[in-house]
């Protein structure tokens, strides 16, 4: 690891593929730019009971609830990666300012090429973090001094004001910004009568989220300095195409990655297809222009 995060590629996104660095590393070899490790707090958790998963118009709801071993356990799927040929995120959240620092201390140990925080779960109590611009400003600013190696901060559409709070995070020395974690959902069994998910609301992610994820790079693109990693719903090149057009500089896959690990080769083959067929020499040439 150590090596340079660019803001850019196909990366896979947070959460999706759990937790074993074994799994990554199918990710890696399957054509993936960058990968994100699953959100990561300062001690273990059990997470939501089940059911934690099941599906809606063309999408899934989840409410996993940040299940994880703890940031010192991590370190031997941390291990597992040490000479991964691509970038590793290390995904971090907090309950709380203290512990989001404490939890950051000890990712920046595994020498990871970038630190990614959420603060932004939809079926955690850290769901509220992301709503805050003045949170988000602190949360950050404390992870910033203590984390030299890239920040990026992952918000969320559910809040009301996605660009104040992409904004905050710029100001508390973000060097880019996720956008966007899954949508506030839910699922009633009809005969049961009752919500399908052990925790009732979960989030929602594929394809279903594609349009409200867009809206939330373009709108972060037209005020913000920093780059933007789009992620919602991505499921072919064309998706990416439109990320790239409304801002976003590098993209993360997640729930289309359960489609196939070829996703990656996929967009990326679609991507540069399109960007010849149109007469640019490289995404960066397309990257804002709806904003033109
Ligand atoms: C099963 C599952 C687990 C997830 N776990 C995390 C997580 O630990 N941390 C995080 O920041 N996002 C998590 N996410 C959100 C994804 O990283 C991503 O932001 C979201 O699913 C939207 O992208 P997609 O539509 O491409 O999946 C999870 C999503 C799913 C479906």
């Amino acid at each position: 690891m150590a090596m340079t995060l660019r803001i850019e590629g196909y990366w896979l996104a947070s959460g999706i593929l759990g937790l074993a660095g074994s799994t990554l590393r199918r990710v890696i070899d399957a054509g993936a730019d960058a990968v994100v490790t699953k959100s990561i707090g300062l001690e273990p958790r059990a997470g939501h009971p089940g059911p934690i998963l099941t599906t809606s118009h063309g999408g899934l709801i989840n409410a996993v609830g940040l299940s994880n071993p703890g940031i010192v356990a991590f370190s031997e799927e941390m291990r597992a990666l040490a000479d991964a040929p691509v970038p590793v995120v290390l995904s971090i959240f907090g309950r709380t300012a203290d512990e989001i620092e404490e939890v950051a201390v000890h990712a920046v140990e595994y020498g990871p090429d970038g630190i990614e925080l959420n603060l932004s779960c939809p079926h955690a109590e850290i769901s509220q973090i992301a709503h805050s611009p003045d949170l988000t400003h602190t949360y950050v600013s404390r992870v910033r001094d203590v984390v030299k190696s890239p920040l990026l901060v992952k918000i969320t559409p559910n809040a009301s004001d996605p660009v104040a709070v992409g904004r905050a995070a710029e100001e508390a020395g973000a060097d880019a910004v996720v956008a966007a974690n899954t949508l506030r959902a839910m699922k009633i069994d009809i005969y049961q009568r009752r919500p399908v998910l052990g925790n009732k609301v979960g989030g929602l992610s594929g394809p279903p989220l594609f349009p409200v994820a867009l809206r939330c790079v373009y709108d972060l693109y037209g005020a913000l300095s920093i780059p933007i990693v789009g992620v919602g719903g991505v499921s072919c090149w064309q998706d990416a195409v439109e990320m790239h057009l409304a801002g976003a500089s590098a993209i993360e896959i997640g729930t289309a990655v359960l489609t196939g690990l070829e996703i990656f080769q996929r967009v990326k083959q679609g991507v540069y297809a399109y960007l010849q067929e149109e007469g640019f020499s490289s995404v960066s040439e397309i990257i804002g222009v709806a904003w033109m």
